[in-house]
């Protein structure tokens, strides 16, 4: 590890002299930002100078995810053109690959990277263009704006570590509950949440074993926004709630079948080819509804207030292989 990092610091450019970030370097990648916005340039597969744009909140966002989030389950696409898919030891890169038109024209480009070094090249690069008081975990209307100068940083927001429990959540022994008084307070948008505690009755000698807390009330007083926590973990079951308020960051394209419960208010979904981002369907997901995303397809959500969305994950470290050989249908259900 320690190697990888000095790898990355002799890749990682003196800060400019204008603006005051940092440019990284990942094989034939070269990422550097300004004011406004995040520039990524490749030479193309035809030898070609290529480079993309994006806004640098977005980008910001979107990298925090992937950083957090591990490189995902599959394709974590930043927008239209650049993403990473995850091979689950390395993690590929790539540049209009996954873009139809661009692939067509020849003008992308796929590197394959050992996971410890592009996370490496990404946390730092996350952290030097992450101004103070930019969030990129949370609501656009509940923080400051990325653009500008290099002001500062913000590394413990870029830092959050999952809070790991090793039972039900509140049991004696593990993590406390949220929702208690030391807790996060409630989200301005879940200001109508009832906040109370279920009942407990558990038999003599089980006070220790049974337990129950109110999940809506947990959500409530997150802090952060698309961003899925493990709730639950039954074999390779994950119940992963989380709150959602504007754009998910990323277009996820899926490896897997994965599911969401709409549980309060309603998210929009843009879902597209996973392999040319070609549009194949807009789901409106109101409260109490269900739906699946199949593992052909890449998809983004649209949150228009503060929801709350159950995504229901199979986390089989073998089922993307299944799916590649036909032993595991794409599709949820057959008709
Ligand atoms: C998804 O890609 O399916 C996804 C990611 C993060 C969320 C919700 C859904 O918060
Ligand atoms: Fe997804």
């Amino acid at each position: 590890m320690n190697a990888v990092v000095e790898f990355v610091n002799v890749l990682a450019s003196k800060p400019d002299a204008v603006s005051g970030y940092k440019s990284f370097t990942l094989g034939s990648f070269t990422f550097c930002r300004d004011e406004y916005f995040a520039h990524v340039s490749w030479t193309t597969r035809s030898g070609k100078p290529m480079s993309h744009t994006l806004d640098a909140g977005n980008f910001l966002r979107a990298l925090m995810r992937d950083v957090a989030w591990g490189f995902f389950y599959g394709w974590v696409n930043f927008d239209a053109v650049i993403g990473t898919v995850n091979r689950y030891e390395s993690v590929d890169l790539y540049a209009g690959s996954y873009n139809g038109t661009m692939k067509e024209a020849e003008i992308d480009l796929l590197e394959n990277f050992p996971t410890a070094q592009i996370r490496a090249t990404f946390e730092q690069m996350l952290d030097d263009w992450t101004n103070e008081g930019f969030d990129p975990f949370a609501a656009p209307q509940e923080t400051g704006s990325a653009h500008g100068r290099k002001r500062g940083n913000n590394t413990a927001k870029v830092t959050r570590a999952r809070e790991l429990a090793k039972r039900c959540v509140g049991l004696k022994g593990d993590l406390a509950m949220r929702s208690d008084t030391s807790g996060a307070p409630i989200n301005r948008a879940f200001a109508d949440v009832p906040q109370e505690a279920p009942e407990l009755h558990p038999e003599p000698g089980f006070e220790n074993d049974v337990h129950a807390f109110n999940l809506f009330a947990f959500l409530s007083r997150s802090q952060v926004t698309w961003n899925p926590s493990f709730t639950s973990v039954v074999k390779y079951s994950f119940m992963c709630p989380t709150t959602e308020e504007h754009i998910l960051p990323i277009i996820h394209g899926n490896d897997r079948v994965e599911w969401f419960f709409q549980m309060c208010d309603e998210i929009h979904w843009d879902c597209g080819d996973k392999n040319t981002g070609k549009p194949l369907a807009r789901v409106i997901m109101k409260a109490g509804d269900m739906a699946a995303m199949p593992a052909y397809c890449r998809h983004q959500g649209f949150s228009p207030k503060r929801s709350m969305l159950l995504v229901w994950e199979n986390g089989s470290p073998t089922l993307a292989y299944e799916i590649q050989n036909g032993k595991s249908p794409e599709i949820p259900v057959q008709f």
